[in-house]
């Protein structure tokens, strides 16, 4: 069967193609049909009853695979690597479940998990799902504001966390963090618990903090409790265009079959393969492609605790695609600039026996045609780009590796998957010619696995997604697609940019800035840069009579951003100016701003108030010292 066979089989009926794929999944009662229209945009497999946590573990030690690694944690930056097998992993996992149950968890509950990339962070969110406690992960580089924030949205029984964490050069102490999160939340967890690694010991609160191993070394092991295949498995939230991050609530059973088909269909991934995601546990990514996909394939994961340079050096990657012979490895293009900037030559790759791979897939961000070139070249395998988003949970569009590889048209991560229905809309809501940019959006309904409302805000979900083209999910990208069916992603509709593969709102930068007292007014525009794609820039206008030099307040702010969204916002430069461009009707020109930063040419629009502004932008980032960079 080719692509088109079975994307136009999908199309043809996609009830009857989703509930086939659903015959791979272990039911506790198998779904009678596949699509319900009902909740805000309909769902998918309602009436099933399944447990995640079973299809991920214990069936594959059911079915003989308990002494295969399920989990290798491979951590240079602690020089260890330990293998978890499914056996192990089921043990560990049942018994987490059992005691956090034995504290009063209970299905539904939510619980948020803070934590480093460590196998516990894994085997915490797989003992939610034995339960049906509603897992949160919180990515371990947001600040104690942002997962304040978290803590009274998802209003968490528990939290899961570690005492640190560890960064080059630094230890990244998790537990004061937690605290200050804890203290700023209005909502309160009933309790915490606490992974102590060796690097820092944290200390305890009394009555509300439980160390790890003592608070399981009594528990009786949890069974996998059947849900409704409409009960969520997690929410993760994600950057809008405000400062309020959005809940995607996943929901159990689509999950599961869009998952499991993936491997196959796009990583080409079996029951006993190894695979390796090379990002975050507190990412889309690290959900559907670390913990679980993977497992619900019968797959080893591995868990890589460090980075593409430095830890020790740009061999890293491969060194552990050779030792643990890796067949599918997927990572950002960031991560490969970062790799092809300290070893141009490749020469680090002739060091390891790269055999077992098959192919690498990018996402998170554009992949720009030099980095697949660089790698291909290295390589000379398959570098396939694929599009997708924390709302989706997996590939809108792909080279479906697993089926056939297409060819490659660097620049485009391919067609669309089965279960999407990609259209190109001008401003109007009508389909633009082949090959003319539009907004990007999918035809209703949305697969299985993608999201079917968001947590405590279905009125948003509706304004962010459903309300601009009624009949559709509006992606936020914008791009084209050619006379082949593949596709372009060119930039975001709205205030997200995308700083080395990490999906983060301007909105909540500005947010902060104008919380400065000093600041009347602020913008934070995404400006391309060659090893992060886009890295944040901010435009301060000050109140009247502001004494402290321009130079004191912008230290502040980057230090406020740091502190208040975190250091994965990759904040440094803000400048000071006069005023910002606007339009007549007083809307900032932040696309126009971020074109002045990129020194690319500008024409000014027609609507601008005043076209003098943008020579004031330009001059207030020379000062700065900001070069543009063109397009990346
Ligand atoms: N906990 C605490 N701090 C973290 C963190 C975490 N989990 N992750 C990142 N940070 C910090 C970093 O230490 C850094 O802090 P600094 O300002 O003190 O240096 C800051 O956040 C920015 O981190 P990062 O984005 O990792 O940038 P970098 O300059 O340290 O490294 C790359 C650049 C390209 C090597 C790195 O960004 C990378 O590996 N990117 C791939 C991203 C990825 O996999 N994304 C997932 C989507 S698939
Ligand atoms: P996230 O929700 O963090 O996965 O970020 C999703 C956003 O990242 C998308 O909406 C795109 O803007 C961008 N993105 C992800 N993958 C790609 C890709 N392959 N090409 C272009 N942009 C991408």
């Amino acid at each position: 069967m080719t692509y088109r066979d079975i994307y136009d089989a999908w199309k043809a009926d996609p009830e009857a193609f989703w509930l086939k794929a659903a015959e791979d999944i272990d039911w506790d009662r198998a779904p009678a049909k596949g699509w319900f229209d009902q909740g805000p945009v309909g769902e998918w497999f309602s009436d099933a009853m399944v447990n995640t946590c079973w299809n991920a573990v214990d069936r594959h030690v059911k079915a003989g695979r308990g002494d295969q690694p399920a989990l290798i944690h491979d951590s240079p930056v602690t020089g260890s690597v330990q293998k978890i097998t499914f056996s192990e992993l089921r043990d560990r996992v049942a018994r987490l479940a059992g005691a956090l149950q034995a504290k009063g968890v209970v299905k539904g509950d939510r619980v948020i998990i803070y934590m480093p990339m460590v196998p516990e962070a894994i085997i915490a969110m797989l003992a939610c799902a034995r339960i049906g406690a509603i897992h949160s992960v919180v990515f371990g580089g947001f600040a104690a504001r942002e997962l304040a924030v978290r803590i009274d949205d998802a209003t968490p029984r528990a939290i899961i966390s570690a005492s640190c964490g560890i960064e080059p050069g630094r230890i990244v102490s998790y537990k004061p963090l937690l605290d200050t999160a804890i203290d700023m939340a209005t909502h309160k967890p009933e309790f915490c618990v606490i992974l102590q690694r060796e690097q820092e010991i944290a200390e305890m609160v009394p009555g509300r903090d439980f160390e790890w191993d003592s608070f399981q070394q009594d528990a009786v092991p949890a069974d996998c409790l059947p849900v409704e295949g409409n009960h969520p498995v997690y929410i993760l939230y994600t950057s809008g265009t405000t400062g309020k991050p959005k809940g995607v609530i996943r929901h159990s059973a689509g999950h599961l079959v869009a998952l499991n088909w993936s491997m196959k269909n796009i990583y080409d991934i079996e029951a006993g393969d190894v695979y390796w995601a090379a990002s975050d546990v507190g990412w889309v990514v690290g959900h559907s492609y670390i913990c679980y996909a993977p497992l619900f394939a019968g797959a080893t994961t591995i868990i890589f605790e460090g980075k593409p340079v430095g830890t020790p050096d740009a061999g890293t990657f491969w060194r552990v695609i050779s030792e643990h012979k890796v067949k599918s490895f997927f990572t950002a293009p960031t991560a490969i600039r970062a790799v092809k900037r300290e070893d141009p030559e490749g020469k680090l790759i002739g060091n390891y026996d790269l055999s077992a791979l098959k192919a690498v897939f990018l996402a998170g961000e554009r992949a720009d045609p030099d980095t697949i070139t660089w790698l291909e070249d290295k390589l000379n395998l398959p570098v396939l780009d694929h599009w997708w988003q924390t709302e989706t949970g997996w590939s809108i569009a792909a080279n479906p590796f697993g089926i056939e590889h297409l060819p490659v048209k660097k620049g485009s991560p391919s067609v669309a998957m089965p279960g999407y229905d990609v259209h190109i809309l001008d401003d109007s809501g009508n389909e633009t010619p082949t090959g003319t940019l539009g907004a990007i959006a999918i035809k209703l309904p949305l697969p299985p696995g993608a999201l079917p409302n968001l947590w405590n805000a279905e009125a948003r979900l509706h304004k962010a997604y459903f309300e601009r083209f009624p009949g559709y999910y509006e992606t936020g990208d914008a791009g084209y697609v050619d006379a082949d069916g593949y596709l372009y992603i060119m930039a975001r509709t709205d205030d997200v940019i995308n700083v080395a593969g990490h999906r983060l709102s301007t909105g909540a930068m500005e947010e902060v800035l104008a919380s400065h007292p000093a600041v009347a007014e602020a913008a934070v525009i995404g400006a391309s840069d060659p090893l992060k794609g886009e890295v944040p820039l901010g435009f301060l206008c000050l109140k009247r009579g502001i004494e402290a030099p321009d130079e004191q307040i912008t230290r502040e702010v980057v230090a406020m951003v740091r502190d208040k969204i975190g250091p994965v916002a990759a904040f440094k430069t803000a400048c000071v100016v006069e005023r910002l461009p606007k339009t007549r009707s007083g809307k900032i020109l932040r696309a126009i701003m971020a074109k002045v930063a990129n020194g690319e040419t500008v024409t000014a629009p027609a609507t601008i108030d005043d076209p003098a502004i943008l020579d004031e932008i330009a001059e207030a980032l020379k000062k700065v010292g900001h070069i543009g960079q063109g397009d990346s």
